[in-house]
């Protein structure tokens, strides 16, 4: 008989990830239920690297020049694409670190959707797909709605193309036009756009295909460049 072991919650975590969820909502960073019950559902306990504060609204180092970005970062790129994470919907999720985000956008689209999460970083991409295992998006990895892949994000990732919703975790110099070539018509792009100051901008391509871009706010990520670059001084 196999014996299949989950772990999809911390001990504690319930309560504190719950908690920090409250929080969220109480600031007005979530205010859709849906958003609400997905990043209650995955524990954040799973996905940060042993020896940081989990629930602690701020991004926490985890390896390889890389950080998971910070709980309230991760509800407002939730509330932005909501509406463009539907069931039955396929997201990207670029830069996908942890996986944590990846795993989001799997519980909103469901079994009938896809989620794709693409790093480069090939460890992180394992321990993103151990983090996954841990966390209540287990079964959506295991039936395949879900996966994450080693990649330049910024060529996107034609196989599961094009995406409703598309998310990029790291700063770009400008918006990589494969993003934008796999994005649905109709479909939504949050990406942080620029070097030292950054834009959080959100892409509309028009179901004519032409493109619209507004600012949400200013950023700060790390950068979306070569697996080289990064590395470096590590
Ligand atoms: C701020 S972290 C965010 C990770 C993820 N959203 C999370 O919260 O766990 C940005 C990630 O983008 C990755 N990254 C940077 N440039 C990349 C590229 N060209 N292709 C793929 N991943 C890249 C980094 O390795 C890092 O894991």
């Amino acid at each position: 008989m196999k014996i299949v072991s989950m772990r999809f919650w911390t001990r504690g975590g319930i309560d504190k990830n719950k908690a920090l969820v409250e929080n969220l909502k109480r600031c007005g960073v979530i205010r859709s239920r849906k958003v609400a019950e997905v990043m209650e559902s995955i524990d954040r306990g799973l996905f940060v690297t042993a020896g940081n504060p989990p629930y602690a609204d701020s991004p926490m180092p985890i390896g390889y020049n890389a950080t998971i970005s910070a709980p309230h970062m991760h509800a407002m790129c939730l509330e932005l694409l909501e509406d463009r994470l539907q069931p039955g919907m396929h997201a990207l999720d670029v830069g996908s670190g942890t996986g944590y985000l990846t795993a989001c956008f799997t519980m909103m689209v469901g079994p009938g959707g896809r989620a794709v999460g693409v790093e480069h970083i090939p460890e992180l991409v394992a321990s993103s797909i151990e983090n996954i295992r841990k966390s209540a998006a287990a079964p959506l990895l295991e039936n395949g709605s879900l996966s994450v892949h080693v990649g330049d994000g910024r060529l996107g990732w034609a196989e599961h193309a094009p995406y409703d919703a598309i998310h990029v975790g790291a700063a770009a110099p400008e918006i990589p036009q494969p993003l934008i070539d796999q994005l649905k018509p109709g479909g939504r792009m949050v990406i942080p756009v620029g070097n030292i100051f950054q834009d959080l901008q959100v892409v509309e391509k028009k179901t004519n295909g032409s493109i619209d871009i507004r600012t949400e706010t200013s950023v700060r990520y790390v950068p979306l460049t070569s697996r080289e670059s990064q590395l470096r001084n590590y």
